[in-house]
């Protein structure tokens, strides 16, 4: 072997194991069943675990694409750096689909040019990832559903319809980063606006958005629970002095449902018929039970087995070259395209149908609950 053969080779070799001492360098989450150059890998890049339902997600997905015999790549991310490294690692592996649920939809435009170029398919999971023309699908639940249930639900809670109240309302929405936020509050607030306009719900922080577009005014970053606890603290010992209590929270999603009871019952307010309606999102376990205990009135389901199976479907229809099944080609404009997307249906859930729906369906077993 020639001597400049020879250094090309060492090169080579030094080269292909820099790329692969990198790719597990950063490999801090998750598991890789797959070689640098699998035929058949599915990349999985899911959000932090501290949020429950990532976890579900994540797991699921990897389990029906592993039975049904691809080979996996699951990474969790704690931050947006990290997802994009991450990302960018398994379009290293040359994958034949990216499966993504973003922490921020506008971050990951730069990795995923590199995913077209490689001709890898990509589907935005659950959150649309925007600002590029690289995302090739959008599997997710109805948004904007879910939002409007949680709005119907405080509209029949509180008799609103029937002329009732006027009543307390403190409003709150997800992390200004997820594109579903918007969603959600939007569908809520569509319901609930004309009821602040008549004065029958009012909103005594102030913190009431003038519009769906200023729902940033009320988001809570990262989705975390603590961050709602305070915010809720803060409202409460401001303006909820001389006796004034609050009667609905609309809280988006279950992790901020859950500081936000935790708040009130610092503040001592407890379970009964003064207690506020609080909404939720996700059926997490915590707040599952809490809603066993009258903490929490509701949460909206979105049963995760069925995401991943739809999305399995769709990895299957592109890796076998066949069509793949959508259900919308209008809603979600990513600011460079329409993305066609498959949406399915949330469900609300109530202390009455806890074991109907959670239990029977498999999701949590009886003794999960304490039931
Ligand atoms: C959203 C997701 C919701 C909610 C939140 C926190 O994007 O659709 O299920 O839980 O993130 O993870």
């Amino acid at each position: 072997m020639s001597k400049n053969f020879r250094v090309l080779a060492s090169v080579a070799l030094a080269a292909s194991l820099a790329a692969t001492s990198a790719c597990s360098s950063t490999r801090d989450e998750g598991s890789t069943d797959s070689g640098a150059s699998a035929s058949n890998l599915i990349g999985i890049a899911m959000p932090q675990k501290s949020l429950e339902r990532w976890n579900k997600d994540g797991s699921h997905l990897d389990e029906i694409l592993k039975k049904a015999g691809y080979q996996t790549s699951l990474q969790h991310a704690d931050s947006v750096e990290q997802q994009i490294t991450q990302i960018q690692n398994m379009i290293n592996q040359n994958p034949k689909v990216l499966v993504v649920a973003s922490i921020d939809g506008t971050a990951l435009a730069p990795a995923l040019e590199k995913a077209a170029e490689k001709k890898v398919k990509v589907i935005a999971y659950d959150r649309l990832i925007n600002s590029t023309p690289n995302v090739d699908y959008y599997a997710t639940f109805d948004n904007y559903q879910v939002g409007k249930l949680q709005g119907e639900f405080i509209v029949e809670k509180l008799g609103l319809k029937d002329g009732k109240g006027p009543f307390n309302l403190e409003p709150f929405a997800g992390s200004d980063d997820d594109n579903n936020a918007k969603f959600f509050f939007s569908g809520a607030w569509d319901v609930l606006k004309p009821y602040l306009d008549s004065g029958k719900l009012v909103v005594p922080s102030g913190k009431k958005p003038a519009s769906n577009d200023e729902w940033t005014k009320v988001s809570v970053k990262g989705w975390k629970t603590e961050t709602a606890q305070s915010e809720m603290d803060n409202r409460l010992n401001s303006f909820y002095t001389g006796g004034k209590k609050v009667n609905v929270v609309l809280s988006p999603n279950d992790s901020l449902a859950l500081g936000i009871a935790q708040s009130l019952e610092s503040k001592g307010y407890k379970p009964g018929a003064d207690y506020p309606i609080i909404t939720g999102q996700d059926a997490d376990l915590a707040n599952t039970k809490n809603i066993l205990a009258d903490k929490q009135s509701m949460t909206v389901w979105k049963d995760t087995r069925t995401l991943g199976d739809q999305v399995l479907k769709m990895v299957d229809s592109i890796v076998k070259g066949g069509t793949v099944e959508v259900n919308d080609e209008k809603t979600y404009n990513n600011g460079n395209k329409v993305v066609p997307s498959y949406l399915l249906p949330p469900v609300v859930v109530t202390k009455a149908d806890v074991k109907t729906k959670l239990v029977d369906s498999g999701f949590y077993t009886a003794d999960k609950l304490g039931l």
